[in-house]
């Protein structure tokens, strides 16, 4: 099928929505994937903050290993250093070798839905941290992000808008994605953290302090106390990881034809900016749509 979302081929695999373009990393992901319990693996929607929360664990589970000013995070992209599944490291259908290269715990991030997740993963004590956000703001960072493409650049926003009122975006439907991890989170709050974006921007040192506590790197009191917390939010910062040198150049080369530029994944950072591009009444309409999808969990996106 045709789609304005990059006019790639675009369907429904497994139950979600992707381009046609990852279905063979997806199996391969699928296939040969050997989780490890200690593994670290993100998963998210895209444009939901998977790049700041991708600084943010790397940075926790790292710091004894780097301080902040020789952490890798300066030289390279948070994309290079926690690699997807699907649009990089099985790209293709190819199998990377994971065995010796990678020292633990090993991160990685996926836009796959839990369902669609390699067994292994399910199965071992890998960790998943997941993130969502208020789907109204993704559905604006995700327009920017494609039309930082040049062949997308005049992307209506209205065909964006009713993309995600189908349901029909990438790994989507947004809402059976994050139904997914959210149940697993209360099923098993040992194997799924379920975050905010919103959250992580009011109180990222508290948030870092769950990830850490999960993560199986909680901060000592002499961590908290002299300052290694508010340290991390600071480095993980929009302001300072948009201003990096490595994240304000550069283009990130994924499955084949899907690369981008590098300052595409730092664009605003801020909780509420659908407000400036989107109607009362599309944003009536997506609530509303949104509420009765999300109607029997009880779960809430948008406040
Ligand atoms: P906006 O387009 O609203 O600015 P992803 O990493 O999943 O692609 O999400 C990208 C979104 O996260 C973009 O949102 C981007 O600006 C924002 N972002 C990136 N780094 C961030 C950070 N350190 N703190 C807060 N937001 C960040």
């Amino acid at each position: 099928m045709e789609g304005g979302n990059g006019s790639q081929l675009f369907g429904k695999f497994q139950g979600f929505w992707c381009l046609g373009e990852y279905i063979p990393s997806i199996i391969s992901f699928q296939t040969h994937f050997q989780a490890l319990d200690e593994d670290i693996v993100i998963a998210t929607m895209p444009k939901v903050g998977t790049t700041w929360l991708k600084a943010l664990v790397f940075s926790i589970v790292n710091r004894h290993r780097y301080t902040l000013s020789d952490t890798p995070l300066n030289l390279s992209n948070p994309h290079d250093l926690v690699p997807y599944f699907e649009l990089f490291l099985y790209a293709n259908g190819q199998v990377p070798d994971l065995t010796s290269t990678i020292p633990s715990p090993r991160l990685f991030a996926t836009h796959i839905p839990y369902p669609s997740l390699a067994e292994s993963i399910k199965q071992s004590n890998t960790k998943i941290v997941y993130v969502t956000r208020n789907p109204l703001d993704a559905i604006v960072s995700f327009w920017y992000h494609v039309r930082a493409k040049p062949e997308s650049s005049d992307w209506p926003l209205e065909e964006c808008f009713e993309m995600f009122c189908g349901g029909e975006e990438w790994f989507g439907p947004f809402w059976n994605h994050v139904l997914g991890y959210w149940k697993q989170s209360l099923e098993k709050p040992n194997k799924v953290l379920f975050l905010r974006y919103e959250d992580l921007k009011k109180n990222p040192v508290s948030e870092i302090g769950k990830i850490a506590d999960f993560t199986g790197f909680p901060f000592s009191d002499e961590e908290e106390g002299g300052g290694v917390v508010q340290g991390i939010a600071d480095f993980c910062s929009f302001s300072n990881l948009k201003d990096l040198p490595i994240n304000k150049t550069g283009i990130l080369g994924w499955a084949n034809t899907n690369t981008m530029p590098t300052n595409a994944f730092f664009r605003k950072g801020e909780v509420g900016d659908h407000l400036n591009h989107l109607s009362p009444s599309q944003i009536q309409r997506f609530t509303k749509i949104l509420q009765d999808k999300l109607s029997e969990s009880g779960l809430s996106l948008t406040n």
